[in-house]
């Protein structure tokens, strides 16, 4: 099924010269990028996109280190686009990411773990509101 999503190319992707890489990936898959732009998180907008994990321990540190510096943040279009992208970015700390996924072929962190992906159809409509509108 036909479907978007929203994908985040992080801070330390961005300041290690691996936009194109990133995007490479998803185009070569076969999905279509339909909006991308570069972005600077405020706190306050950081704090939206993350407000799902604002009761966790982590939550400080993952909205100073998003609003660190420039990101990617971009619409992309295709069949089952959710499950599919989640997948190729691979688990959360990127130390244990598969090697093949995104993270598991170029990082080690896990607050700094190179991409974002949403996770759901609600994920996604709440998500591109925060970044695009
Ligand atoms: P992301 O896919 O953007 O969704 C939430 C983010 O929180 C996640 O990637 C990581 O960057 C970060 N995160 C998740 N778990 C932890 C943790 N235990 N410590 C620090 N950051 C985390």
């Amino acid at each position: 099924m036909t479907e978007q999503s929203l994908f985040i190319i992080k801070p330390d992707a961005v300041s290690r010269g691996l936009i194109g890489e990133v995007v490479s990936r998803f185009e070569k898959k076969g999905f279509k990028i339909i909006k991308l732009k570069m972005y600077t998180f405020t706190k306050e907008k950081a704090e939206k996109f993350y407000s799902d994990h604002s009761s966790k321990p982590f939550f400080n540190e993952l909205v100073s280190f998003i609003t660190s510096g420039r990101v990617v943040v971009a619409v992309i279009e295709g069949n089952n686009v959710i499950a599919t992208t989640r997948i190729m970015i691979g688990s959360t700390k990127s130390f244990e990411a598969a090697p093949g996924s995104i993270r598991g072929d170029f990082g080690l962190g896990l607050t700094d773990n190179i991409v974002h992906a949403s996770d759901s159809t609600e994920s996604f409509e709440k998500e591109v509101k925060v970044v695009f509108e």
